[in-house]
């Protein structure tokens, strides 16, 4: 099998003074996972190392740079599933960890659970040796600002509003590995001005994430509460699964027949058990990047795929 990495960085207005820094951010995380995947690394460690690298970039909404709740404070939401035994790990409300996503995996990896929520979250980090990061370590200047400005005009339409470059965006990847094994992250900081102790969808198996070998994997970005009551993720797999529609199609159906009904908009990133990429999104932007053999493919507008050749 080819293998593929496929990542976004949020979907949303996304102001025009974004656009780079998540396009540059976005190819950044494709060749970290990427790189894994070449050297014969799984899908799992692929989604990881790329989720990571946008949780250090303050252009995303997760890790470092991500949005602020009422109370002033960052707290995050990520999981992760392995398409080779639905094994899922998330963590929800979690604060002061530089790679929510990588606990996600620790509570995949060394625990009975699927997902460990506020002080629980921050108590299994400390116990795994994962450091605790000195309070408002995370939090950016363009963060703040963003508050203030939510504060201001109260609007959480979209994920991120077009206004405001503090306004960032949920990062997530998806990867199909040599093997043909198929995997799934996703990380955020939330929605700019939640109520203190939102839990959103990124934590939520099925809603942010879903990846299973025999169809697909998923990674869904957008207005939270909305995508929870669609389970976006696992809708875009099981339309694959049982009405036969390749990657691209059930994306872009999915999300607009979501967007019909309940009115807020998403995006989704997928990868099909045979290679088959959809990117897709009810926003007016979502950043994505992915790359298939020497060409790193990218784009943020609609109907844009800008290609940049590997020699
Ligand atoms: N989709 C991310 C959030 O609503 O927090």
């Amino acid at each position: 099998m080819e293998p593929i990495l496929l990542v976004h960085g949020g979907a949303g207005d996304i102001p025009d003074s974004r656009i780079q820094p998540k396009i540059d951010g976005n190819k950044k995380s494709v060749e970290a996972g990427y790189a894994i995947l070449k050297n014969g690394g799984s899908a799992l460690e692929a989604v990881e190392a790329a989720v990571r690298v946008m949780e250090d970039d303050e252009a995303f909404n997760a890790g470092y740079g991500s949005v602020l709740n009422l109370g002033g404070e960052v707290e995050m939401d990520a999981s992760i599933m392995n398409g080779v035994d639905l094994s899922v790990g998330a963590v929800t409300v979690v604060k002061d960890v530089a790679h929510p996503i990588s606990l996600a995996r620790l509570v995949t990896d060394k625990t009975p659970h699927i997902l460990l929520a506020g002080a629980g979250a921050n108590k299994f980090a400390a116990e795994q040796g994962v450091p605790t990061l000195p309070p408002g370590s995370l939090v950016s200047p363009y963060a703040k600002q963003a508050l203030e400005e939510y504060k201001r005009r109260k609007d959480t339409r979209t994920e991120i509003g077009a206004r405001n470059p503090g306004e960032v965006g949920t990062v997530g990847a998806v990867a199909i590995d040599k093997n043909g094994n198929l995997a799934a992250a996703t990380s955020t900081g939330g929605i700019n001005g939640k109520m203190v102790g939102r839990s959103s969808d990124t934590s939520l198996v099925g809603c942010g994430t879903y990846a299973d070998n025999d169809v697909a994997a998923v990674s869904t970005t957008g207005h939270g509460e909305t995508i929870a009551k669609y389970c976006l993720a696992h809708a875009i797999v099981k339309s694959m699964q049982y009405e036969n529609k390749n990657a691209h199609d059930a994306t872009n159906q999915i999300l607009t027949q979501m967007t019909d009904k309940l009115k807020n908009t998403a995006g989704a990133i997928t990868i099909s058990k045979t290679g088959d990429i959809g990117i897709g999104f009810t926003s007016r932007r979502m950043s994505w990047a992915y790359r298939k053999g020497n060409e790193i493919h990218y784009g943020i507008e609609k109907g844009q795929d800008n290609v940049d050749i590997i020699s």
